[in-house]
């Protein structure tokens, strides 16, 4: 059996998350023996709240196959006309109206195999008024059916229901659906009944002490007080790399296996940061 290993890397949170994509990746991919990284970075830009060229070439320099989005993709104005040129390694969710700057799936080649990577948005506690998810899938599997049926599926959305349904309704169709946007990896990684390698949420790349890769102080005041707050992205250590990669027999399009990663660091400086 012919099999090919997909990476899929959580939300990406601002210099942290980017110094630890940096620092771990290449040696993940050695010790994992990974054919193709996927990384969700929406919240990579220095503010946790965005994307932009300058760093969709970062993550492609180090070694990322395809960058996936979700909601926060349009904190940069400068990545709406980059979504609108014809790179194809950014995505941003399918869902969203056809005229929407972007695309939302994308094929890559690697080892001589190819792989569709399609990403889509929940509507639940979001965005109410994007598209179905599920019948936008069905409609790129329609597309990507005689060109190859190894199919990652990045769910970018709040609820755990969703996501899950999105799973088994996708079961036998696609090779995985992993789930991002909570930034809290679970722990239900598992290959459905059909053979999709199923994940709720990849968790996040950046500050293991923050709420979800943010400093606590400005959220909790937020929360105590109901009143706006300005929320700063979390540069102290401890910083976590989570994620999950799947294995994929290359004949069926089937996964055989999903593993998840969890990486915990402390040694990453502001002079990483900096680099990154
Ligand atoms: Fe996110
Ligand atoms: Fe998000």
């Amino acid at each position: 059996m012919s099999t090919i290993r997909i990476l899929c890397i959580g939300d990406v949170i601002g210099a942290p998350g980017r110094a630890m994509f940096q620092k771990h990746i290449d040696r993940l991919r050695a010790e994992l023996k990974i054919d193709a990284v996927i990384v969700n970075g929406e919240n990579s830009d220095a503010r946790g709240r965005g994307i932009t060229p300058r760093i969709v070439r970062f993550f492609k320099h180090n070694g990322a196959n395809v960058i996936t989005s979700g909601n926060h993709i349009w904190g940069n104005k400068e990545i709406f006309e980059f979504l609108g040129t014809a790179q194809q390694d950014l995505l941003r969710p399918a869902n969203y109206p056809r005229t929407t700057p972007g695309i939302g799936v994308t094929i890559i080649e690697v080892q001589g195999v190819k792989i569709g990577v399609i990403n889509v948005m929940g509507r639940v506690f979001m965005h109410e008024h994007l598209d179905c998810p599920f019948r936008t899938v069905d409609s790129i599997l329609t597309y990507l059916k005689d060109k190859t049926r190894i199919v990652v599926v990045d769910m970018h959305a709040e609820t755990t229901s969703e996501k899950n349904a999105l799973g088994h309704y996708l079961d036998g169709k696609v090779s995985a659906v992993v789930g991002t946007h909570t930034h809290v990896q679970t722990a239900d990684e598992r290959v459905l009944p059909k053979g999709t390698a199923y994940i709720t949420d990849l968790g996040m790349t950046g500050a293991l002490n923050s709420i979800i890769g943010m400093k606590c102080e400005p959220i909790l005041f937020k929360f105590l007080q109901q009143m706006p707050a300005k929320f700063v992205v979390e540069e102290e250590p401890p910083f976590v790399m989570y994620g999950a990669w799947i294995e994929v027999d290359t004949a069926t399009g089937h996964a055989t296996r999903i593993e998840r990663v969890k990486i915990v660091d402390d040694a990453i400086c502001s002079k990483d940061m900096d680099a990154a």
